[in-house]
């Protein structure tokens, strides 16, 4: 009840049209008063004052907890000064053992406690791209709230999140942490999310700062490798990469991840266009930049300083001000100024930031901020009553695309017998994805657990396994590289799938739970081919075999090549990895008690050949026409062109109805506004809600513009029978993008309006811009 209240308070501050391109300043400090603001810059200069080299060196310094850099060498350096920040310690007992060791160092500069809180802490909540996936702002306000709201309560400060790269292919294996491929959603989620993680002060009880990343274009890596070269045109990087990083600092995030890899050959970690230009001057930001994990270091490998001890005055100079977790500025910042190869104002202006965010933190108020006394300790860091489940079940619910349903297979009926098949039928630990934070794989809902609890005895549900993840030995063993994170049944495949089709045999319908593993889909986990690994897919073809009604459900953090699970299936729900109440909410969509609305937030192409393959490609001048296919046109020949399921769809147990668009006049002024409509209707017989969606195209300009680029979205619910009509405004300034010399502006002439609930199924209509 409390939480929701906020959420609507938040959600009121956040309807106000977001124009994430435009160059507007943000508030000197997030939520701070500038009499405060006075105040705290007064106190930390009266501070650096006092501080010694080595100090405020040690400021500098973002620490890892890990079995290289155990506690208790934490502990005696944050007596001796030589900690800025601290990350992966998450309970509230730890952070305050280190906390405690505030008082014996000589300043008492308390350290601040971060992690990686993506997409929940304690509650696992979808990862980010099925968060996209839900358009619902509401939902992506409540999570980041909780997260941010359940981070604070284990004494954390800051939360390694959003992240907001635009992510456009999917063999790179992080695009489950973003957001997906749209400029437009992206930045929506990022505001939203930083404004709930931060509130109007980052010290609050309930608040974390955020620190946005991976600054920038980390999604845009070559060939989706893994940590590989990016290099693209300004335009681009202006008009489609950058709006997300720039939405987030204009909600406010008082911190910044620079990215590892490097931006047209220079090194984001070495680059001071990017942090000071950009960042800085253009932007406006006066917050705290950390480098990415070892990223000072990298700069050697990226061939761009001779050595470590240069990597370090290049990441300083460049902007750069806390070094994570590879100790170069403690190595090396002293001689590097004492030869005047960095200066003393460099390095001030990085503590600076630093004790800024401290500050602002509270922690300068109050050392133990978000830790209280340890009374306040929880006796069970783990215990069930600090998790929000029906929160996380309200919100994975929305998080469920619905992407093939062939004569209303779904939802099913709780009665009769039902086989449950699938190697991550009852995973828990698959279920919260990659970076699940602090949350304990035992708390999360499988699909069985969900299905179970739903049908209670009204049915009979088998269950078996089927087949493991992957019969690939050399895929097994990477996935289980760092930890232990597949288990293989010991049987031969064969003894598993004959199993898996005697039960098939005994059910009216088969559920088969299939697709990647978490840890296929995350940080350092690119793959070439993004298909269900062929140990699943001998599964689904003996399945498919015994005839009987087969219901896919796909976990995964990444689209996948689908077309032949396409044609085998009769229905097909995408889930990415739906976190601690998953299973529950998949159960109520199964079942039908909850009504999918979800919308893809990334295409999903048919062959991994197409890629990369998005909405907001460009039209080429030989656009293939399917209406009048021709060869010299821009396609593959060998396979229809488009996508399997194009960004923004989603299907539903209802169908809707959508009008002609209807616009409000044929011409826009530069000062004026014109609004575009139409009605939608619930022709079905289940109340329902889906996406409305407005995609704009700048006919003729003088560098080529998307065919169609998102501008405005709303999510409504409607009542068989029920019509609404939605009503979309657009600006002169909505129709303004970066031209190659990065000006900023819109060109007159005519607009294409498209508004449809998915990018393909669109009514069209046009304006003039004068
Ligand atoms: C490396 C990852 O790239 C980054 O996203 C993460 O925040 C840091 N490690 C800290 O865990």
């Amino acid at each position: 009840m409390k939480t929701h209240h906020i959420i609507s308070a938040l959600f009121l501050t956040l309807s106000a049209p977001l124009y994430a391109q435009s160059p507007t300043t943000r508030p000197e400090s997030s939520g701070i008063p500038q009499l405060q603001v006075k105040a705290r810059d007064a106190f930390i200069s009266g501070l650096m004052k006092k501080m010694t080299l080595d100090e405020k060196i040690g400021q500098l310094n973002l620490v890892s907890v890990g079995p290289d850099n155990p506690k208790e060498k934490i502990m005696a350096d944050i007596r001796a000064g030589k900690v800025g920040g601290v990350f992966n310690t998450v309970t509230k007992p730890d952070i305050r053992r280190m906390q405690d060791q505030v008082q014996f160092s000589r300043l008492k500069i308390p350290p601040f406690y971060a992690y990686d809180v993506v997409h929940g802490q304690r509650t696992v909540f979808p990862i980010s791209l099925g968060l996209a996936s839900s358009w619902d702002m509401n939902t992506v306000a409540l999570s980041a709230h909780i997260s941010a709201e359940e981070a604070a309560a284990d004494g954390l400060n800051m939360t390694f999140s959003p992240m907001v790269d635009i992510t456009r292919d999917p063999r790179w294996g992080r695009v489950s942490e973003g957001f997906g491929e749209d400029t437009f959603l992206t930045s929506r989620m990022a505001y939203v999310t930083v404004k709930a993680y931060q509130g109007d002060d980052a010290s609050g009880p309930e608040s974390v700062m955020a620190n946005v990343k991976h600054y920038a274009l980390y999604g845009a890596v070559e060939g989706g490798r893994e940590y590989n070269t990016v290099d693209m045109s300004l335009s681009r990087m202006f008009n489609d990469y950058m709006p997300p990083y720039k939405a987030a600092i204009d909600a406010g995030a008082d911190g910044v991840m620079v990215a590892l890899n490097s931006v047209n050959g220079v090194p984001a970690t070495s680059n001071a266009w990017l942090l000071k230009d950009v960042l800085r001057n253009q932007w406006n930001f006066k917050g705290l930049t950390v480098s990415d994990h070892g990223a000072i270091g990298g700069l050697v490998k990226h061939g761009v300083a001779e050595n470590d001890r240069q990597a370090a005055a290049m990441a300083l100079k460049a902007g750069v001000d806390m070094d994570m977790a590879d100790d170069m500025y403690g190595k090396y910042l002293k001689g590097l100024l004492k030869d005047g190869l960095v200066s003393q104002q460099d390095i001030d202006r990085a503590v600076r930031d630093v004790l800024t965010a401290k500050w602002d933190m509270g922690l300068f108020a109050d050392p133990y901020r978000h830790l209280g006394p340890a009374s306040t300790d929880p006796v069970d860091t783990n215990a069930e009553s600090r998790l929000h489940r029906n929160e996380a079940r309200e919100v994975a619910r929305t998080s469920l695309v619905l992407l093939k349903n062939d004569n209303h297979t779904l939802p099913l009926q709780k009665k009769g017998t039902l086989a449950l098949i699938g190697p991550l039928a009852d995973s828990q630990r698959d279920m919260m994805g990659s970076w699940s934070a602090a949350g304990v794989a035992k708390q999360s809902v499988t699909v069985l657990k969900g299905m179970q609890d739903a049908l209670g005895d009204k049915a009979t549900l088998l269950y078996v396994r089927g087949s493991n993840i992957t019969n690939d030995k050399n895929i097994y063993d990477f996935l289980n590289s760092y930890d232990k994170a597949i288990t293989n049944d010991p049987r031969t495949p064969q003894q598993m799938i004959d199993e898996a089709v005697k039960t098939a045999d005994k059910a009216d319908v088969v559920v088969a739970v299939v697709g990647e593993s978490q840890g296929m889909s995350s940080e350092a986990s690119s793959r070439t081919e993004i298909d269900i690994p062929q140990a699943q897919i001998d599964l689904l073809k003996a399945l498919k075999a015994t005839g009987k009604p087969l219901v896919l459900v796909l976990m995964n953090g990444r689209p996948l090549t689908l077309s032949w699970e396409n044609d085998i299936s009769n229905a097909m729900l995408e889930t990415w990895y739906s976190g601690t109440e998953g299973g529950h909410a998949i159960a109520d969509v199964l079942f039908g008690d909850y009504n999918p609305s979800g919308k893809l937030p990334m295409t999903f192409p048919r062959a991994v050949g197409q890629i990369p393959i998005y909405n907001s490609m460009l039209n080429t001048g030989r656009p293939f026409n399917p209406q009048k296919p021709d060869k010299y046109t821009s396609r593959y020949f060998d396979i229809p062109n488009g996508p399997l399921f194009p960004f923004g769809y989603g299907l539903s147990y209802t169908d809707f109805s959508v009008s002609n668009v209807s616009l409000s006049s044929t011409t826009l002024s530069k000062t004026g506004e014109i609004r575009a409509s139409v009605t939608v209707k619930n022709t079905g017989k289940v109340a329902g809600a889906t996406t409305v969606q407005l995609y704009i195209r700048d006919v003729t300009a003088s560098i080529s513009r998307p065919v169609k680029e998102l501008k405005g979205f709303e999510k409504i619910d409607l009542q068989p029978g029920e019509e609404k009509r939605v009503t979309f405004t657009l600006r002169e300034k909505d129709l303004r993008f970066f031209d190659n010399q990065i000006k900023w502006a819109s060109e007159p002439g005519k607009f294409n309006v498209f508004i449809g609930l998915d990018s393909v199924n669109v009514k069209e209509n046009s304006f003039q811009l004068k």
